[in-house]
C-alpha cells in the first residue's frame, strides 16, 4: 500500500497537534510515510515541532519527520499538503476584531471588515504556497482550511484556475455533529445533507438518515427552543462564547423556518447585537490567545522538555478527522460526499456561475463533482449575491491594489451601516497592515 508524504503548512498553529494526533489515530486507513513542517516563523513552528517530534517517535517511529521554513525542503516530494496558515498571527486577527468596533461595527475574524482585512492578508500567503506546490510537487493538492476560506478560495479561483487546492470549513461539521447528538444518533455520517451557500454564509435544506426519513422536523423543532445548544459540548467548539453562538442559531433561524442557518449569519442579521455584546477592549482573540494558544504551547513545551507524552492534556482533534476523509477521498478515489467551496457552475442555477459557492460535492481522484442544489429562494439569493459580491470586491481590490474597490466591499457588507464609517475602518486597517497587504491607491 502507497504510503503518503504530507506538508502541514503553519505548522506552528495551535491546530497542529491535535490533527497529527488526528493523522497518527488513523494511519491504517491513510497511511503516512513523512510529515513535515512549514511556516515562516521558525520559533513558532519548532515549539510545537519539539512535541510533535515526540509524539511521532512514541506512536509511529518509523515516519520520518522534519520542521523547516526553507520552502524547496517542505514542498519538494510530497503528496499533499494541510494548510492552515494565518497570516499576522494573533496580533493581526486582534486588530481586525478591535477596528470595526471603535466604529460600532461587528469585529469578527472572517465576517465584515475584519475579514476583509484578513481575506486581504491571506490571498498572498496562500497564492505562495500553491507556487512552491507548483514548482516542488506539481502533483500534490491543496487541503486549505486557511481562513478567510471564502476570499480565499476566489483568490485561488481567479488569480491560480490550474492549482490543485480544495477549500474546506469545518464549521457545517461542529454543527453537524451537534445535530447528530440533538437527533441521539452515533454519527454525523448517519445523515445525508442538501447545504448551499457561501463559506460561513449557508443553509441546511434538507437531512435526512439512511432510510431516508426526514430529520429536519425534529431538528427544527430543537433549533427552535435552544438554536444549537446542547447541555454539554465537547472539543474545538466547547466554550462559552461558542455555546452562546450556538443558542443564538435560535434567532437566527426564526428568520428563515423553512432551512437551518450556519450559526456565522448571526453577524450578518444581528450586528448590533454582537457588538453590544462585545467587549471592544477584550475580543475572542484575547480569550484564544490566553485559553487555546497559552495550553497548547505550553503542552507543546512540556512534552517536549520532558521528552514524553506521558501526563500531556492533549487531545486527537477527532473532529479534524473530515481531512483524512478528504485526503483518502482523492487518494483511493472514495467518491465520498463531503461539503466543500466550489466553483458554483450551475450547482445553484439561479446564482453567478463563478461564484465560489459551499455545497456538497462527491470527491474522487480527479477532485470533487458539485451536486445539482436547484434554485434558492429570493431571500437567500439576495443576501449571497451581497455578501459574493464583496468577497469578489477584495480579490479585484488586492489584485488591482485598488482602495475604491476595497472602500465599496467594506460599504456592501451587511454589517457595515454607510460609506462614511466604512472609510474610517479601511483607512485605520490600512495603517496596520502596510506590512501584510499590497499597497493600495
Ligand atoms: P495560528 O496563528 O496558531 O497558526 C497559524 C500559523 O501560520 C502560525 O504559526 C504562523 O506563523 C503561520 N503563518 C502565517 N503566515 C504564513 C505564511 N505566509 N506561510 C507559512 N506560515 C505562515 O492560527 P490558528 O488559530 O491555529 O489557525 C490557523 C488557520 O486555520 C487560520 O487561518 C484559521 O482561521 C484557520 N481555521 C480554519 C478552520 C476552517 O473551518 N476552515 C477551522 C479552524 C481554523
Ligand atoms: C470555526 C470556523 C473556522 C474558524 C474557527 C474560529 O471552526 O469554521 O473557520 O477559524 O471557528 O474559532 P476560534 O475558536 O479561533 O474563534
Ligand atoms: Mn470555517
Amino acid at each position: 500500500m502507497k504510503k503518503f508524504s504530507i506538508t502541514v503548512a503553519g505548522g506552528g498553529s495551535t491546530f497542529t497537534p491535535g490533527i497529527i494526533l488526528m493523522l497518527l489515530e488513523n494511519l491504517a486507513k491513510f497511511p503516512i510515510r513523512q510529515i513535515k513542517f512549514y511556516d515562516n516563523d521558525k520559533e513558532r513552528q519548532q515549539q510545537v515541532a519539539d512535541a510533535c517530534a515526540v509524539i511521532i517517535k512514541e506512536k509511529a517511529s518509523e515516519i520520518n519527520f522534519l520542521a523547516t521554513t526553507e520552502p524547496e525542503e517542505a514542498f519538494t516530494d510530497i503528496d499533499f499538503v494541510m494548510a492552515h496558515i494565518r497570516v499576522g498571527k494573533y496580533a493581526m486577527r486582534e486588530k481586525d476584531e478591535k477596528i470595526p468596533l471603535k466604529y460600532g461595527v461587528v469585529g469578527q475574524e472572517t465576517c465584515g471588515p475584519g475579514g476583509i482585512a484578513y481575506g486581504m492578508r491571506s490571498i498572498g500567503g496562500v497564492l505562495e504556497i500553491l507556487d512552491y506546490m507548483e514548482k516542488y510537487s506539481p502533483n500534490a493538492w491543496m487541503l486549505n482550511y486557511s481562513n478567510p476560506a471564502a476570499i480565499v478560495a476566489e483568490a485561488t479561483r481567479k488569480l491560480r484556475p490550474n492549482s490543485k487546492i480544495l477549500n474546506i470549513c469545518d464549521m457545517p461539521i461542529g454543527i453537524e455533529n451537534l445535530m447528530a447528538k440533538i437527533l441521539g444518533l452515533p454519527s454525523r455520517k448517519d445523515m445525508t445533507i442538501r447545504y448551499y451557500g457561501l463559506n460561513h454564509f449557508g443553509w441546511w435544506t434538507d437531512i435526512r438518515d439512511k432510510d431516508g426519513n426526514d430529520l429536519m422536523p425534529k431538528l427544527k423543532e430543537h433549533v427552535k427552543e435552544y438554536g444549537y445548544d446542547l447541555e454539554k459540548n465537547e472539543g474545538q467548539h466547547a466554550d462559552e462564547s461558542w455555546q452562546s453562538t450556538f443558542r443564538k442559531a435560535k434567532d437566527v433561524y426564526a428568520v428563515d423556518p423553512d432551512t437551518l442557518p450556519n450559526t456565522y449569519l448571526k453577524y450578518y442579521f444581528y450586528p448590533q447585537d454582537e457588538v453590544a455584546h462585545t467587549d471592544p477592549n477584550y475580543t475572542r482573540a484575547n480569550q484564544v490567545m490566553d485559553g487555546r494558544e497559552k495550553f497548547i504551547f505550553s503542552q507543546c513545551n512540556r512534552i517536549a522538555d520532558l521528552g514524553t507524552t506521558e501526563g500531556s492534556e492533549l487531545e486527537i482533534d477527532e473532529h479534524a478527522s473530515y481531512i483524512v476523509d478528504l485526503a483518502r477521498a482523492i487518494a483511493y478515489d472514495t467518491q465520498e460526499r463531503m461539503l466543500l467551496i466550489v466553483e458554483n457552475n450551475g450547482a445553484i442555477p439561479n446564482f453567478d456561475p463563478t461564484a465560489m459557492v459551499e455545497v456538497p460535492c462527491i470527491v474522487g481522484v480527479n477532485g470533487p463533482e458539485p451536486l445539482v442544489q436547484g434554485t434558492i429562494p429570493r431571500f437567500q439569493k439576495g443576501l449571497m449575491e451581497q455578501q459574493v459580491a464583496v468577497e469578489k470586491l477584495v480579490v479585484e481590490a488586492w489584485e488591482e491594489q485598488s482602495y475604491q474597490k476595497l472602500w465599496q466591499a467594506i460599504t456592501l457588507s451587511r454589517t457595515v451601516p454607510n460609506a462614511r464609517v466604512a472609510k474610517q475602518i479601511l483607512d485605520d486597517l490600512i495603517e496596520v497592515n502596510k506590512e501584510y497587504w499590497p499597497e493600495l491607491h
